[in-house]
């Protein structure tokens, strides 16, 4: 079996999305944990609710982080992890024995980097007039959204959307491409 391990720090609807097309048999993967370094992450309660185990970060620091998950993660085994709307930035350790992935909400290079998350990203994106956004899933190294790009789905955005309409758009279109990526791991396609 494929064995992933999703880390989240917010709503998790991406995560539901995996647990969803996972017990519908589009993916043939386990989750064998949930990670978060926000205790009140709605995310971990969905993965509660899957039998799927949660774990919590306790450490404050980049380099604390690095080594505690490095830690836990060496339990278990692994052959993906998915930052699915994670905001911490990655430690070497971890990019050293893992291939992680990203799912962002525009499309790369722009409206990226440091600070650009969730509503922020959709809200700058209507501010500029951008006629698209998008979705990029992109392999992850030690600078926020700036590893290699795996695939992108564009979204039109239209003159009457606001940062939540656009949201909505590209979280739908986010969750089936993140699959398609997902799947193409599984299936030794990347
Ligand atoms: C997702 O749209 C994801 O692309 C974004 O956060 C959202 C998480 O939603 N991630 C980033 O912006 C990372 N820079 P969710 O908590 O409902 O899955």
């Amino acid at each position: 079996m494929y064995n992933l391990v999703v880390f989240a720090s917010g709503n998790g609807s991406t995560l539901q999305a995996i647990i969803g097309n996972i017990e519908n048999g589009t993916l043939s993967a386990n989750i064998r944990l949930v990670v978060s370094d926000n205790p009140n992450a709605y995310a971990l309660e969905r993965a509660k609710a899957h039998n799927i185990p949660t774990y919590v970060i306790k450490a404050k620091t980049f380099k604390e982080r690095d080594i505690e998950l490095s830690e836990v993660l060496s339990k278990i085994p692994i052959n993906l992890i998915v930052l699915a709307g994670y905001l911490k930035m990655i430690g070497p350790k971890l990019l050293e024995k893992y291939t992680l992935i990203n799912t962002h909400p525009s499309l790369l290079p722009k409206y990226g980097g440091k600070g650009m998350h969730g509503m922020n990203v959709h809200q700058a994106v209507i501010d500029a007039h951008e006629p698209y956004s998008g979705v990029t899933v992109h392999f992850v190294n030690s600078e926020y959204d700036k590893g290699t790009i795996i695939s992108q789905t564009k979204v039109a955005v239209d003159k009457t959307d606001t940062a939540e309409s656009l949201s909505a758009k590209v979280q739908r279109a986010e969750k089936i491409q993140l699959v398609n990526v997902i799947n193409d791991f599984i299936n030794g396609n990347l």
